[in-house]
C-alpha cells in the first residue's frame, strides 16, 4: 500500500526519494509523487510506474518528500497523487493511512474558504496545518494532529525552512540516521543504502528533523527513542540475476527454512507457554493464515493442544477463550487486520505473541513476545519464502514441544527443498494456463497446502483458483467439474492416501484433467493423472511442505507464460495497512 520517503541532508532529495520509492514499489501503487524545497516547494506527480517517468523528474533541493499511492479515496490520477499542498503552496504533505473523519474536516475547511483539488482524505492535512502555521512547522503540525481520526504516517515540509516534520499513529514510519543526513521511510528498505542506524517511531510520536539534528516529541514531552540496527543487507533487495523477485525468493527457501528452524529454540519461554496452553488461537491473513493452518494441524495432531485459526479480519466477531494464547502471524508485521485482532486479544486478557519477518514492525509493539522468521526482505507481492519460513518456525515449535517428533520430517524437507525447486512443471503449466477455473485439493496437512497453491495461482496469474479439502468437493464444487476445469491434487502416501485416490477417480469420472503431486513410484496415482509430478518418497508431512514449493513454481511459470506482472500483480499490495 502507500509508501513514503523523506530526505534531508546534502544529496539531491528527489533522487534519494525516487530511489527510495523504487525500493517501496513492492508494496503496490498506482501513482507517485515527490516534492522538494528548492527554495519554493516544487512538485512532480505521475501515474503508473516510477521507472517510466524517472528521466522526467528534475527537482532540485536537499530536502524533500515522496510517496507511492495505492488508491483508496479517489481514482488513481495525477490529481489524487501525493504530495498535497495548502492554498498558498508553501507546505507539502505525504500521508500513509486513512483519515476517517476527512469528510467532516473538508466541509469545515471549505466553509472557511479553503479550496481542494483532489478526492483524497489526505488533502485536509496541509490545509489544517496552513491554518495553524505561523513560522513554526513543528508546532503547527502538533496542533492539528488531535483533529485527525484514523491512521497516519505523515511527512511535512515547508519552503521556509530546511526541515521535515513527521508524525505517526497506526502506520509505520522509520527514521534513518546517517552522517549529516536523515531518511524517513515506511520501512527500512529505502534507508539501507545510506545508513543502518534507525529509529522506529512509536504511535503518537512527532519528529522534527533539521540540519542541526532531530528531536522526537510524544505529547508535550521530548523523548529518547532507542536506535536499532537494520539487519538486512542492501544486496538482499536486488534481483541478483533472477528474472523476478519471486523466483529469487523461492530459491532462497532452503536457506530460509534452515535459518528459521534453527532460531526457534532461542525463545524457550514462549515454547513453555505454548506447551502449557489450554488452547491456542492464531490470527492471520492470506498466506500467513495458510501457514497458521499448517501449525494448527500439527499442534493438534502431534501435541494434542487445541489450536484454531481465525482470519484476523473476522476475529472481532468471535469470543476469545479465557487465558487463551493468541499468536498473530504476519510477514510484514503491518497488516492492519492482524494488528487490530491482536489488540483485541490483548484487551481481553489473552497472552499475546507474534511471528513476523520484520524487525520493529507495528505488530511487535502490540505483542508481548515476538518470534522472528529469518526470511530476509521479501519484495515480491506474492509471499513465498515467508510462508516457508513461517512453516519452519511452526514445525520447529511443534518439534520442540513434542520432544522431537518432527525431527525426521524437518530433516527431509531440508534435504529435498533444493531438488524440488528444479522440478519441471511445464506440462502442468500447459494444462492450466488457458483454464478459466482451477480447483486445488488436498486432505489433512495437504489441505492448507492446496489453499496456498490456489492463492498463489490466482494472485499472480489472475486465473480463478480455489482450494478445497478434497472431501468437500462433492458438497457443491463438483458441479464445476468438466473437461475444462483442471484439478491440482496433492495425493501423498500416508493416512490421507486411500480416500484421496477415490476422490481422484471420482473427479476423473467427471472428465476433469488432473495434475497430481504424488510420491515417486506411485504407479496408481501416476496412471490416473494427466500430469504427474513425482515428489520424493518422504513422510506425508514433509511431502506436503515440499508440494507447496512445487505449487509456487507452477503459479510462477503460469504467470510468466501469461505475461502478467509477476512481482507486482494488479490491485494488490504487499503491506495491507487498511482494514
Ligand atoms: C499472498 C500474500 C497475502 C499476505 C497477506 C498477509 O501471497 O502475500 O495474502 O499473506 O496480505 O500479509 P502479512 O503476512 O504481511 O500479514
Amino acid at each position: 500500500m502507500c509508501g513514503i520517503v523523506g530526505y534531508l541532508g546534502y544529496r539531491q532529495a528527489a533522487e534519494v526519494c525516487m530511489e527510495g520509492l523504487l525500493r517501496l514499489e513492492y508494496r503496490g501503487y498506482d501513482s507517485f509523487g515527490i516534492a522538494t524545497v528548492s527554495p519554493e516547494i516544487t512538485l512532480f506527480k505521475e501515474t503508473g510506474k516510477i521507472s517510466a517517468a524517472k528521466d522526467s523528474i528534475h527537482l532540485n533541493g536537499t530536502c524533500g518528500i515522496g510517496h507511492t499511492r495505492w488508491a483508496t479515496h479517489g481514482v488513481p490520477s495525477k490529481t489524487n497523487a501525493h504530495p498535497f499542498t495548502d492554498c498558498t503552496g508553501k507546505l507539502a504533505v505525504v500521508h500513509n493511512g486513512i483519515i476517517e473523519n476527512y469528510a467532516q474536516l473538508k466541509r469545515e475547511l471549505e466553509e472557511r474558504g479553503h479550496t481542494f483539488v483532489s478526492e483524497t482524505d489526505t488533502e485536509v492535512i496541509p490545509h489544517l496545518i496552513e491554518e495553524q502555521y505561523a513560522g513554526n512547522l513543528c508546532e503547527a503540525v502538533a496542533k492539528i494532529l488531535p483533529l485527525l481520526e484514523g491512521a497516519y504516517a505523515i511527512l511535512v515540509i515547508t519552503e521556509d525552512t530546511q526541515e521535515i516534520v513527521a508524525a505517526r499513529k497506526g502506520s509505520p514510519l522509520v527514521l534513518g540516521i546517517g552522517d549529516n543526513e536523515y531518511i524517513f521511510a515506511s520501512d527500512g528498505l529505502p534507508i539501507l543504502d545510506y545508513t543502518r542506524r534507525v529509529i522506529y517511531l512509536e504511535d503518537g510520536d512527532l519528529a522534527d528533523v533539521t540540519p542541526a539534528g532531530y528531536t522526537i516529541y510524544h505529547g508535550a514531552e521530548v523523548v529518547e527513542r532507542k536506535t536499532a540496527v537494520l539487519e538486512w543487507d542492501a544486496a538482499d533487495i536486488r534481483k541478483g540475476g533472477f528474472a523476478h523477485y519471486m523466483l529469487k525468493e523461492m530459491y532462497e527457501q532452503p536457506e530460509v527454512f534452515s535459518n528459521t528452524a534453527s532460531s526457534i529454540a532461542e525463545n524457550p519461554s514462549l515454547l513453555c507457554r505454548l506447551r502449557d496452553a489450554r488452547s491456542i488461537t492464531i490470527v492471520a491473513c492470506g498466506t500467513s493464515a495458510n501457514a497458521a493452518t499448517v501449525f494448527a494441524y500439527l499442534m493438534e495432531t502431534v501435541c494434542g493442544i487445541p489450536t484454531r485459526v481465525v482470519l484476523a479480519s473476522e476475529f472481532k466477531y468471535y469470543p476469545t477463550p479465557k487465558n487463551d494464547v493468541v499468536i498473530a502471524v504476519s510477514q510484514s508485521g503491518e497488516t492492519a487486520d492482524t494488528i487490530a485482532a491482536l489488540k483485541i486479544a490483548k484487551e481481553k486478557g489473552a497472552k499475546t505473541f507474534c511471528l513476523t519477518n520484520v524487525l520493529g514492525s507495528s505488530l511487535t509493539r502490540t505483542a508481548e513476545t515476538t518470534f522472528y522468521t529469518r526470511a530476509g526482505p521479501e519484495v515480491s507481492v506474492a509471499a513465498t519464502k515467508s510462508f516457508t519460513a513461517q512453516v519452519a518456525a511452526f514445525m520447529e515449535m511443534v518439534n520442540i514441544i513434542s520432544g522431537g517428533k518432527l525431527t525426521e520430517d524437518i530433516a527431509e524437507i531440508q534435504r529435498y527443498l533444493p531438488e524440488v525447486l528444479e522440478y519441471d512443471v511445464d506440462a502442468a503449466v500447459e494444462l492450466v494456463k488457458d483454464a478459466a477455473t482451477l480447483l486445488y485439493v488436498g486432505r489433512g496437512l495437504s489441505y492448507p497446502i492446496a489453499l496456498e497453491g490456489a492463492l498463489k495461482m490466482k494472485e499472480i496469474s489472475y486465473i480463478h483458483a480455489e482450494g478445497y479439502a478434497a472431501g468437500e468437493l462433492k458438497h457443491g464444487p463438483f458441479a464445476l467439474l468438466s473437461e475444462s476445469t483442471p484439478v491440482v491434487a496433492v495425493c501423498l502416501s500416508g493416512i490421507t492416501y486411500p480416500v484421496m485416490m477415490s476422490n481422484l477417480k471420482e473427479m476423473k469420472a467427471r472428465c476433469a484433467p488432473e495434475i497430481v503431486l504424488g510420491n515417486a513410484g506411485d504407479l496408481d496415482a501416476e496412471e490416473i493423472a494427466d500430469v504427474f509430478i513425482p515428489l520424493p518418497k518422504v513422510s506425508e508431512i514433509a511431502g506436503s511442505i515440499l508440494a507447496s514449493v512445487v505449487l509456487q513454481m507452477l503459479a510462477y511459470k503460469t504467470a510468466v507464460s501469461l505475461g502478467t506482472d509477476v512481482d507486482m500483480p494488479r490491485n494488490l499490495a504487499k503491506s495491507v495497512t487498511v482494514e
